[in-house]
């Protein structure tokens, strides 16, 4: 079988392509032929050793993925040869094959396909614990959303609209913010071209969003929070722009306004429970049309630093997956 390996620290292009024996489950394991596997930022820091989550050298990187048991290990008993399955795991989905925990699988939701499988875990998993539970956004309220095309930024967009808030999405493109209004944005701000602040006063009657969400970081952090609203809870999501943002502590004192931080990958590791409660709320409101994951492209394995490279460049929208056969 095929799989990509990151042999050395380095940039996408330093990641080659390699054929591995075929995988054999060990107990309590479960070994899947991947159909998709989902790219996330984080797998663009995790080769360059620049993320909290270090595996050791060679590693296969690719943290979600879906496919078909090929094999079940000794007592596992949650899942049998032919079934469909998502997987969430530390590395190895850019494969072929993979071995995973069978407590890492849980099975496709019957019509879906499987590239959406393999794009949802991380990004709605990340926004459903960073909106609902850490800002505990409120039907009414406003929420707005910076980098609101990537990945976590359009699932933060459609779950702020499933709870009945407004949302305004900020983006660096007109292209990116016509996708942000695809998927239920009410107001879109061009951060790329005018005054963020000016622009967020305008879409909030002055007044400043009670929730920002921001996996960006860099130049848009200080004013995005300078503009918030009274008891305003802002999002510390993520670094996108490279640059992790020093804020004045007054700022909070002034709006009553909370700094919230979100680690998606420790509180589902902390409190498995209610991460699987909220997957199940997902996959409801996914059943009713509420989310639709946005798959802009998709790459063969051999494409895979490309599709890195990509996300690496800001020309990704939504989610990009790897069709590992191809
Ligand atoms: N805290 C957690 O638990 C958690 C979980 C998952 C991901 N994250 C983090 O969240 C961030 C976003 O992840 P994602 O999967 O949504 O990524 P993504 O799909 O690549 O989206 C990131 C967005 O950031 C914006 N951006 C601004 N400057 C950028 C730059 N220099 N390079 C790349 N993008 C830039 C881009 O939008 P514009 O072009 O419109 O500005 C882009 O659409 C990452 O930092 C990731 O590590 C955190």
């Amino acid at each position: 079988m095929k799989a990509i390996v990151c042999k050395a620290w380095g940039l996408p292009d330093t990641l080659v392509v390699e054929d591995l024996p075929d995988v054999t489950p060990g107990p309590g394991q479960v070994a899947i032929d991947v159909k998709a596997a989902g790219v996330n930022f984080p797998d663009v820091l995790i080769i360059q050793n620049k993320y909290q989550f270090k595996p050791e050298l060679p590693f296969t990187p690719g943290s979600e993925l879906s496919g078909v048991v090929r094999a079940v290990g000794e007592g596992v008993s949650n899942a049998k040869v032919g079934d469909k399955v998502i997987a969430f795991i530390g590395h190895g989905a850019f494969a072929q094959q993979v071995v995973v925990p069978a407590q890492a699988i849980m099975p496709i939701p019957p019509g879906m396909d499987f590239d959406t499988a393999a794009a949802i875990t991380l990004t709605y998993g990340t926004s459903h614990h960073a909106v609902v539970d850490r800002a505990q956004l409120k039907a009414g309220e406003t929420m707005l959303v910076l980098g609101a095309a990537g990945g976590v930024g359009l699932a933060a967009i459609e779950i702020g609209k499933a709870l009945g808030a407004r949302v305004i999405a900020a983006a660096s493109s007109d292209e990116k913010l016509a996708i942000c209004k695809e998927h239920g944005a009410d107001v879109t701000i061009n951060y790329s071209t005018g005054d963020l602040r000016e622009a967020i006063k305008a879409a909030t009657d002055g007044k400043g969003p009670d929730v920002i969400y921001d996996p960006v970081g860099g130049i848009y952090a200080e004013p995005a929070f300078r503009s918030i609203g009274w008891r305003g809870r802002y999002l510390v999501v993520g670094f996108a722009n490279g640059e992790i943002p020093k804020l004045p502590l007054n700022l909070t004192l002034l709006k009553g306004a909370s700094l919230v931080g979100v680690f998606w990958g420790e509180f589902a590791k902390r409190e498995p429970k209610a991460n699987l409660a909220a997957m199940r709320e997902m996959m409801g409101w996914l059943a009713e049309g509420k989310i639709r994951p946005h798959i802009s492209g998709r790459y063969a394995l051999a494409d895979t630093a490309t599709a890195l490279n990509d996300i690496a460049a800001r020309k990704v929208t939504g989610k990009v997956v790897i069709q590992p056969e191809k």
